[in-house]
């Protein structure tokens, strides 16, 4: 059994896609790739969809974003070593039998970081897919192409701000000083104020287009991080006269079609960070060069960034186990996502931390108002961001998470 590994692999019966948890071959890492034993997973969009909508057929592994041990290297890796702590990225499904749903998966050198030691792990599995989208759609020649030097005379719409990739594209584009204006819900306004945003509309409210143009009436960037019937051509409605872009995130433009004469629409493919063809649907993406060295420019820069509190990681919800996969899948479905990303733990935490953690959260438990916010699964989580917060006054921004109104 020693070259096998569990797996949550697609069977398809009778045509329908089903999880199916299975002993299959490990796989190997190629020259610049390192072979990852998997601690824990952040649940993707894509995870959900492409198993919905069976795009690669039976015998898929999905999952993407994951955190875990180096256990092997191939012969060109000089960037990790066996027995780092790294965060990657893969891009599940692809290729049969490789995935994050998995005890074992591969990563590219370039494309992974190591885990700072400030952050716990599932923190950092939320960050590899989201932020690496949120950095290309800002700054990729083939989707907005921000220029960075101009700092503060950039203005970005960023429609969609509460989700995964809002919330760290908010971050990055604050990092270098852009005006941010975003949408969300309600209820969301206040963590993407934190996490830089200058001002923040309502996506439902009849007037957000007049809004936006009143606060900017000049704008250029839009990062439309929904991609949705609406969401587009709503946006598209806010950009000035003289034109503008829109990166959408649907990597195919769909809903498109209606968007106002003056808007370039452009779209971001994650998987472009890899230095390799990439297919989506029926269109093929050529390597690309450029943004695979923009990428790893993130990837490089991003463990320092979050050590310093720059970047703050996605709220989590933590689920136990591959098994619990099902019902991550079904939170999305069912539209309950918002503004945190479900993780799955593999490896259970050490036992005096979890001890700990459980002690933290029963004291806070007696506090009403954190009552009303508890997430079961999220208790780790506030533990270490609460001490992270005391330990450290880092001058960086205070996206707020799911704690933080809580001693
Ligand atoms: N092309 C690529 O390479 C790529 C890469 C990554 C993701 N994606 C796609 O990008 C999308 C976002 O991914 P994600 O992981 O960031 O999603 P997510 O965090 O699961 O999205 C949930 C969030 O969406 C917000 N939302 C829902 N409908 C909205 C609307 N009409 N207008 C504005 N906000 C709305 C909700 O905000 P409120 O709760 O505040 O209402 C919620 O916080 C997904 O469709 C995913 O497939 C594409």
């Amino acid at each position: 059994m020693a070259d096998t590994m569990l797996a949550l692999v697609q069977r398809n019966s009778n045509g329908k896609p089903a999880f199916s948890k299975e002993h299959i071959p490990k796989p190997q890492p190629e020259p610049h790739q390192l072979l990852v034993k998997i601690s824990h997973i952040a649940q993707n969009p894509t995870d959900v969809q492409s198993f919905d909508r069976n795009i690669s057929g039976d015998g898929a592994v999905f999952g993407c974003d994951f955190v875990g041990t180096v256990e092997d290297v191939g012969k060109d890796v000089t960037r990790a070593s066996k027995g780092d702590v790294i965060v990657g990225l893969i891009r599940g499904g692809e290729k049969k039998g490789i995935g994050a749903y998995s005890e074992y998966t591969l990563a590219d050198q370039r494309i992974s970081f190591k885990l700072p030691a400030s952050i716990s792990p599932a923190a950092a599995s939320t960050v590899p897919l989201a932020a690496g989208t949120a950095w290309l759609a800002l700054f990729s020649k083939d989707c907005l192409g921000i220029d960075r030097d101009k700092g503060s005379q950039n203005t970005v719409l960023v429609w969609g701000g509460s989700s995964s990739v809002g919330l760290y594209t908010i971050q990055i584009a604050a990092l270098y000083g852009f005006k941010i204006i975003t949408t969300c819900s309600p209820r969301n306004f206040d963590l993407v104020k934190s996490c830089g945003a200058t001002h923040v509309f309502d996506y439902n409210d009849p007037c957000v287009v007049q809004k936006i143009s009143e606060v900017e009436p000049n704008l250029q960037y839009v990062f439309d991080t929904i991609g949705n019937d609406k969401s587009s051509v709503t946006a598209s409605q806010a950009i000035r006269k003289e034109g503008g872009e829109l990166c959408t995130v649907r990597p195919d433009k769909s809903f498109t079609e209606n968007v106002t004469n003056q808007t370039k629409v452009t779209a971001v493919l994650v998987w472009t960070a890899f230095l390799k063809e990439n297919r989506f649907l029926d269109t093929l993406w050529p390597p690309s060069k450029e943004d695979h060295e923009l990428a790893a420019e993130l990837f490089e820069n991003i463990p320092a960034w979050l050590e310093s509190g720059k970047i703050k990681p996605n709220a989590t919800s933590v689920k136990k186990g591959l098994d619990s996969v099902k019902d991550g899948h079904k939170e999305h479905r069912d539209g309950k996502i918002s503004a945190y990303k479900i993780v799955y733990e593999l490896k259970r935490l050490a036992p005096i931390l979890k001890l700990q953690a459980d002690l933290v959260s029963c004291i806070l438990a007696r506090n009403k108002d954190y009552e009303h916010r508890y997430i079961p699964d999220r208790s780790y989580e506030h533990f270490r961001l609460s001490r992270s917060r005391q330990s450290k006054n880092s001058g960086g921004h205070k996206c707020k998470n799911s704690d933080q109104s809580h001693p």
